[in-house]
């Protein structure tokens, strides 16, 4: 797929047949790109990169090398989740950096928000490119990229994310689905027999849950966060809500408040949890979360999570507040 303006013939793909019809195209553009030459990719696990790579395990399997970096900031149960899709499943030739103490240890101390994402974004191409020097013969670099990234290339990714491959490094690009918008991509995903909790993953950013875990990262403040992301994750999906609500996680303070447990006092941090709708991220409002609900994640979180005292529902709509605590 050449250039980068979708072309006004091109029909939206909403269903199976569509999204088949798209693949198999793709397909065969990509093996005529591709040849027999080798294609390096950056697979998060997200929806954007992880469609890009089916497509590009379709159509020139193991000459597809994925990288996926853990660096100890995503989600629990991803990385697991990657190695098993992609390499048990879909037989990928993927190779698994375990970066987390180095980043960590990167970040320990680093307070700052805009720093502390200048050493992630630094640090994953210090990584990435690392492992792309090890390699023999890659010509190609696959990129998730979309078409609202094309449109707004001030939006909110370029905005955040920076960096790119050092000059040694740079490859030329392949972006099969650059000119689909993200409902496309999904359905596409879907197509591909990805699984639906990778196919209708909410918005996650780059710097991952170390945005959640404000001021300077500690590794137990980080579990605290890991861990009451998923029993939340988990009571939304038991409670039908997954898919539905456009982006919901918590967030772990840098800071203690008093409380009481066994007779003792326990100097604690909060869980805040964060349930927002929104259509492009640029204004957002609050999902009313059934107060039951929240009263059973709010107990899980109290009995569950280590070092926490107390849960609290932030009711702030964006603007003047940012979906993300930093
Ligand atoms: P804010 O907090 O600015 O977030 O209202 C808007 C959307 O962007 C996501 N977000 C990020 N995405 N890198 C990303 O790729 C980042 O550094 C980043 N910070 C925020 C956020 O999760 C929300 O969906």
């Amino acid at each position: 797929m050449n250039g980068n303006v979708r072309p006004e013939t091109m029909a939206r793909i909403n269903s199976p047949a569509l999204a088949n019809a798209f693949i198999k195209e793709q397909v065969t553009e990509l093996k005529e790109q591709i040849g027999d030459k080798k294609v390096l990719l950056a697979l998060s696990g997200g929806v954007d990169s992880s469609v890009v790579a089916a497509l590009l395990i379709k159509a020139i399997g193991k000459n597809l090398v994925c990288v996926h970096v853990n660096h100890g900031l995503l989600r629990k149960g991803e990385p697991e989740q990657v190695i098993e899709v992609f390499r048990n499943q879909m037989d990928a030739n993927l190779v698994y950096v375990d970066a987390v103490d180095r980043f960590l240890d990167k970040l320990a101390g680093v307070f700052d928000p805009e720093t502390k994402r200048k050493i992630i974004g630094k640090e994953f191409i210090e990584v990435f490119a690392e492992e792309a020097k090890k390699l023999d013969g890659i010509e190609f670099l696959a990129q998730g990229t979309i078409y609202p990234d094309i449109l707004e290339s001030d939006g909110i990714k370029a905005h955040h994310n920076v960096g790119g491959l050092p000059k040694d490094l740079q490859f030329e690009l392949v972006e099969p689905v650059k000119l689909l918008y993200k409902d496309e991509v999904r359905e596409v995903g879907k197509a591909l027999g990805l699984p639906d909790n990778m196919v209708y993953r909410q918005p996650f950013p780059g710097p991952g849950l170390g945005v959640r875990c404000t001021g300077a990262i500690t590794r137990d403040r980080l579990e605290a966060v890991r861990e009451s992301d998923a029993i939340l994750r988990e009571e939304f999906a038991n409670a039908g809500l997954e898919g539905k609500v456009w982006q919901y996680f918590t967030t772990v303070p840098d800071y203690r408040s008093t409380g009481i447990k066994d007779g003792k006092r326990l100097w604690a941090w909060p869980v805040i949890i964060r349930a927002v709708n929104s259509v492009d991220a640029t204004s957002a409002t609050i999902e009313e979360i059934p107060y039951a609900l929240l009263g059973k994640i709010t107990n899980r979180i109290l009995n569950e999570v280590e070092g926490v005292n107390r849960v609290l529902y932030d009711l702030s709509p964006k603007p003047i507040a940012t979906i993300e605590w930093e």
